[in-house]
């Protein structure tokens, strides 16, 4: 069966003082849902966007919206999150919180929970949480920051990943994150990924319905 592969343009390389619209322009062109860069600097070292912005963002768009926190301490901030309007909130493993506790709490409200490894980190610390998840997202840059280079190493992964799925016979999607762009999108599609984000090169690009469509493959 063939996989659907859905792509969710981060608004980090959006226009931020013309969001709506950049916002709009992505619809408009096909994405599948709103990637969210949340960003403490603490667990990153910078710091980017919180809840009020997803709040804007809900009443301006109908697609999900796909929170990505980059924080320590996640478990503080769900409910507002929620409020906010977030359909995906995506933690990552190497934080201090307990992991299961976070989960349950983003499924206590109603909220699909997603799960992140940095690069470096192996998917056997995703592998206790695989049933318990809706979406695990694999980094393929080190997160902080927009822009840079796919980390080749990750791609193999994402196919390790994919393996284990299949094999357990779960429906728990894989997203990318980092570096996606037309190359690299078809060696991740092969991986296995089911949800590419991508920044630079959805909302770097003038022609957007053109971009998206490239990556789709
Ligand atoms: C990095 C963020 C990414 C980033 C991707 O920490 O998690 O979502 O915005 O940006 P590009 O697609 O430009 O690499
Ligand atoms: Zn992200």
């Amino acid at each position: 069966m063939q996989r659907k592969i859905l792509i969710a343009p981060s608004i980090l390389a959006a226009d931020f003082s013309r969001l709506g619209e950049e916002i709009k322009s992505v619809e408009e062109a096909g994405a599948d849902m709103l990637h969210v860069d949340v960003m403490d600097g603490h667990f990153v070292p910078n710091i980017t966007i919180g809840v009020p912005v997803v709040a804007s963002l809900k009443g301006k768009t109908s697609l999900p919206l796909d929170v990505h926190l980059m924080i320590h301490a996640p478990e503080r901030f769900l409910n507002a999150f929620a409020e906010a309007g977030s359909n995906y909130l995506t933690v990552h493993v190497e934080i201090r919180s307990q992991l299961e506790k976070v989960i349950n709490g983003i499924h206590k409200l109603g909220i699909k929970a997603g799960l992140a490894i940095k690069p470096g980190t192996g998917i056997v610390r995703l592998e206790p949480f695989l049933e318990k998840v809706e979406m695990v997202l694999l980094m393929t840059v080190e997160p902080g920051f927009g822009g840079q280079t796919l980390i080749p190493e990750v791609i193999s992964k994402v196919s390790e990943l994919r393996g284990k799925i299949e094999r357990k016979g779960l429906s728990t999607k894989i997203e990318v994150d980092g570096g996606v762009n037309k190359e690299t999108a078809k060696q991740l599609i092969s991986a296995g990924a089911d949800i590419l984000v991508a920044g630079t090169s959805v909302f770097g690009k003038k022609n957007r319905r053109q971009a998206i469509k490239q990556l789709r493959g």
